[in-house]
């Protein structure tokens, strides 16, 4: 059966971005996305619980990262066929999980279905969740919560060499653009509160580390 219980035992319980409350958070944004919306519940629960499920641990490392998408929605064609489901809607699950990953664009979200995933998934890294997680990556991956970001990766989002990839970098590089990458009109209003709070948050981080505030 493809249910919650059976999704926990694809992820690992205890990753700070990628861990299985990850999963649960997506899981009830996506049911609350489709009611609003009038969406396909079945389609978008299913494509909540497969998501993340093959290579995206942070333990994985980036390479994993990068293809998980793609082994993720293969992995969901094999669950989903074990499960009898018709290859229609089995179609409508992979082309969600292909097309939620922020930073590869080849595939973007074209159903509804589709949309909903995307934006349940990005409304997890803004806001006061998205703080969370995004500090936690960085101390799992040995980077600074803080550095003064260079003149040069204000302007261009490069860094310079020896320039650490801090929370806050990632927060002016990723996180800032996220509310205006948003499809559905529900998730928009939400990532509005979001945004205005991390925002808040972040600037005053680094007034803090200036001696500002
Ligand atoms: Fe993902
Ligand atoms: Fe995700």
């Amino acid at each position: 059966m493809l249910n919650i219980e059976t999704a926990r035992n694809w992820y690992p319980e205890i990753d700070p971005v990628h861990g299985f409350d990850h999963i649960l958070r997506v899981y009830r944004m996506v049911e609350k996305l489709a009611l609003a919306e009038g969406a396909d519940l079945e389609i978008v629960q299913a494509a909540a619980l497969l998501h993340d499920a093959q290579g995206s641990q942070t333990s994985g490392g980036e390479e994993g990262r990068l293809n998980h998408h793609h082994a993720s929605s293969e992995f969901s064609r094999q669950i989903l066929e074990a499960e009898g489901w018709p290859p229609d809607r089995i179609d409508a699950v992979q082309h969600c999980i292909r097309a939620h990953r922020f930073r590869d664009n080849t595939e973007s979200p074209q159903t509804l279905e589709a949309k909903i995933l995307f934006d349940a998934d990005k409304l997890d890294v803004i806001g006061a969740i998205g703080v969370a997680r995004t500090i936690a990556y960085a101390v799992v991956v040995n980077q600074p919560v803080y550095a003064e970001p260079s003149a040069h990766f204000i302007e261009t989002g490069e860094k310079e060499s020896e320039e650490p990839h801090s929370s806050y970098h990632e927060y002016l590089f990723k996180l800032t653009k996220i509310k205006d990458r948003l499809y559905t009109p529900t998730a928009q209003a939400l990532a509005t509160e979001r945004h205005q709070f991390m925002a808040e948050y972040f600037s005053r981080l680094a007034a803090e580390e200036r001696g500002d505030q």
